[in-house]
């Protein structure tokens, strides 16, 4: 039986993540997942792709999905990963994930699924197409991350609980099977999984909801000062060391994200004497945010163009994961005593 190792025979640890080409990227995707990514990639064995499968749970109309996977890795490339140091590569080109789904639907149980935040709020949003594959959403996500036997998974702090469901099927699996996974563990350089807020207050940032108040990677220079002024703020504190409301404490965190430490700085101290204008701040925390976005806006839309790269970079990751894809598959396949033939 195979051990549960977490890496390859004299390799490197094992790294999973994904993002599902449902819109444009934006700040949360960025500090959540892509920055990780780009730093892990000088120390791991990493295995990214894009979710195309998962999007077809929420988006079933698959006119613009070409375009938005190719935006994905167009955005994550800008971002600085080198499809030379990993895998970066389709979901659906890796047929294995859909075997692995399949077991791992044996070892998921309805009522637990019924129960996933995502789910409840997926159906909330869209009560018109409750299908089962939105149920069963987590249950293919702890299949992508397992089919590498991957121990760390850079993702921000939204994913949590699905990443508790994968342990449960990992644990499942090893219990009944014998030992073939290693348990998956949300990751993120810093103490903290981070969730980026969004720009009016209420709730995250997010690909699809709430769009004047997310950052996009691609948002012009007009349309990031336009949100950022629009972010709401009040008459300012009235005593010395107050308390910052919600709404505040966001705009200081959005400029602990791009500012300079002087900067923040002279903000924090600004609010803490009462002197604090916040029309000066926005116009700081956008132009910093300018300053952060253009580059890879510009990047990104030149890797966009260039199709024949795209298919190039698609292909080379396909290969790999493929080939850690079978591998994971023999022993799976081995464990659960389907050798037979
Ligand atoms: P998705 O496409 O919603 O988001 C991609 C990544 O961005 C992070 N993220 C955020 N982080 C901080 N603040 C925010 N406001 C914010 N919004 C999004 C997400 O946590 C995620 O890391 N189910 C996954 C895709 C997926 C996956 C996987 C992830 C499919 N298979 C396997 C990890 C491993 C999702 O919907 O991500």
């Amino acid at each position: 039986m195979a051990a549960t190792n977490d890496t390859r025979p004299g390799g490197r640890q094992l790294v999973m993540s994904g993002i599902r080409p449902t819109g444009f990227l934006h700040l949360g995707n960025y500090f959540g997942a892509v920055r990780n990514y780009v730093r892990m990639q000088e120390e791991f064995e990493c295995y990214f792709m894009v979710a195309d499968l998962h999007s077809l749970t929420t988006h079933p109309d698959t006119k613009e999905l070409k375009t938005n996977v190719h935006r994905v890795l167009s955005e994550n490339i800008a971002c600085g990963l080198d499809p030379e140091k990993v895998a970066l590569y389709c979901q659906s080109h890796i047929f294995e994930t859909s075997e692995l789904y399949l077991y791992l639907n044996m070892l998921a149980y309805v009522g637990e699924l019924e129960k996933t935040t995502t789910f409840k709020d997926k159906i909330r949003l869209n009560p018109e197409n409750i299908n089962a594959g939105l149920l069963t959403y987590p249950v293919l996500q702890a299949a992508d991350i397992i089919l590498h036997r991957a121990k760390y998974v850079p993702v921000g702090k939204d994913q949590e609980q699905h990443l508790e469901m994968a342990r449960n099927y990992v644990n499942r699996f090893n219990h009944r099977y014998g030992e073939v996974f290693p348990e998956p563990v949300a990751f993120n350089y810093g103490d903290e999984l981070i969730k980026v807020p969004s720009l009016d207050g209420a709730g995250k940032m997010s690909k699809s909801e709430n769009q004047l108040a997310t950052l996009y990677l691609s948002d012009e220079d007009e349309l990031i000062r336009k949100k950022v002024m629009k972010a709401k703020t009040d008459a300012g504190p009235t005593a010395p060391d107050s308390p910052k409301p919600d709404y505040i404490e966001n705009i200081f965190g959005l400029m602990k994200l791009v500012s300079d430490n002087e900067v923040i700085r002279k903000f924090e101290e600004d609010y803490n004497k009462c002197t604090i204008r916040y029309g000066d701040m926005k116009k700081q925390l956008a132009e910093d945010m300018v300053r952060f976005i253009t580059p890879i806006r510009e990047k990104a839309r030149d890797i966009r163009s260039n199709e024949a790269y795209l298919k190039e970079v698609m292909e080379m990751g396909a290969e790999k994961a493929r080939k850690s894809a079978r591998a994971t598959m023999t022993l799976v396949r081995e464990a659960i005593g389907l050798n037979y033939y």
